[in-house]
């Protein structure tokens, strides 16, 4: 009995093996390369301090379905390395100047190698992913390269958006399903692919996906004014500074009083303006308006859907565990 209890645990991998499994891979890219102003600013972002959420989440779907999580250790390798693409083009656009508690790549080598040194990384990113069985790979390929094109597109109607006042709630919710939620679901869907679950399962884990990213792109809107540089690792209020058309400012468009509308376009209008007045006033009327308590609202409301979802998986609740922790550890992120 106890050996057998001891055999089921050993098939069941922890959040914090699987994170040391995907740093390990991380540490093995090779990157000690020239041109190193080519190189250094890829090593500088993939060994800074982040969640390997992505790649942890390919892991944990492949072993809801096979004790042999190396299966998957490639791509999942490959989602991060593209992951930290998209946030070296990102930090860009929104002129963002803090990562992860470093200054962001832009700020240390300029635009160029930001531009540059994320290009290698989606190029090195198929590389990973594309390391899988012969049979698969026509399916992985094409999945990886649609959700790559629509965070393209989520990350274009984000850049529309900030010059809107007129951008709908449905709008932002087809946005950060783009720019974020896909990529969520794509992780876990390649996953289930190299654990060899039926096409019924990978798709309900892609589903399930949505939804924890839908959580998670309105969790990271709201730390953005309401959390702590110091844990976040961003500067807070980047989202206001650019007017970016978050859940938070939506609902402040649309609940406003005349009074507090007019200031909102003032400052949405306002040019040259000290950034951190601009963060407090907003942030003044997200306070008023209650606008904190009615994102943590729906995020709960994401975060039971995908539960919902997940329920409907036919898995022993053994290895379902682990994966409800992450997903609940996420829900409290302070990170
Ligand atoms: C940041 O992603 C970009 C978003 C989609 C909000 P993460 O919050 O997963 O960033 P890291 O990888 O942990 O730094
Ligand atoms: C990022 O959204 C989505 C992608 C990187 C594709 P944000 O712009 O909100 O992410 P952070 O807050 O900079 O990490
Ligand atoms: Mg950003
Ligand atoms: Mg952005
Ligand atoms: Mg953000």
């Amino acid at each position: 009995m106890q050996f057998y209890s001891y055999f089921i645990n050993k098939m069941i991998y922890s959040i914090r093996d699987l994170e040391n499994r995907i740093n390990d891979a991380i540490k093995k890219i090779p990157l000690d390369l020239s041109p190193q102003a080519l190189y250094d600013p890829i090593r500088y972002v993939l060994s800074s301090d982040g969640k390997r959420l992505r790649p942890i989440l390919t892991l944990m779907a492949t072993n809801l379905f096979s004790d042999d999580v190396s299966l998957s250790l490639s791509p999942a390798v490959g989602i991060e390395i593209f992951h930290n693409f998209t946030l070296l083009h990102d930090d860009l656009m929104d002129r963002a100047d803090m990562r992860r508690g470093n200054p962001t790549v832009h700020q240390l080598w300029g635009n160029n190698a930001a531009i540059l040194s994320g290009d290698a990384m989606l190029i090195q990113a198929y590389t990973y992913i594309a390391d899988v069985p012969l049979h698969l790979l026509p399916d992985v390929l094409s999945l990886f390269s649609k959700t790559a094109m629509e965070v393209c597109q989520g990350q274009q109607y984000d850049m529309d958006f900030e010059k809107r006042r007129d951008v709908t709630e449905a709008e932002y919710m087809e946005m950060i399903r783009l720019k974020t939620a896909v990529l969520i679901a794509c992780s876990l869907k390649i996953g289930a692919m190299l654990g060899k679950a039926s096409s019924l399962d990978s798709d309900l884990l892609y589903q399930f996906g949505i939804h924890i990213g839908m959580a998670f792109q309105l969790k990271d809107d709201l730390l953005d004014v309401y959390g702590d540089t110091k844990t976040f690792g961003k500067n807070i209020g980047g989202d206001i500074v650019c007017n970016k058309k978050t859940f938070l400012l939506i609902k402040a468009l649309e609940n406003s009083n005349a009074s507090q509308r007019k200031e909102l376009d003032k400052w949405l209008t306002a040019k040259d303006v000290d950034s951190t007045t601009k963060i407090n006033a907003v942030k003044n009327i997200y306070d008023e308006l209650n606008l904190k308590a009615i994102s943590e609202n729906l995020i709960e409301k994401y975060y039971l859907s995908a539960l919902d979802c997940f329920s409907n998986l036919p898995v022993a609740s053994a290895r379902k565990n682990e994966l409800l922790v992450l997903v609940d550890n996420l829900m409290q992120r302070h990170k």
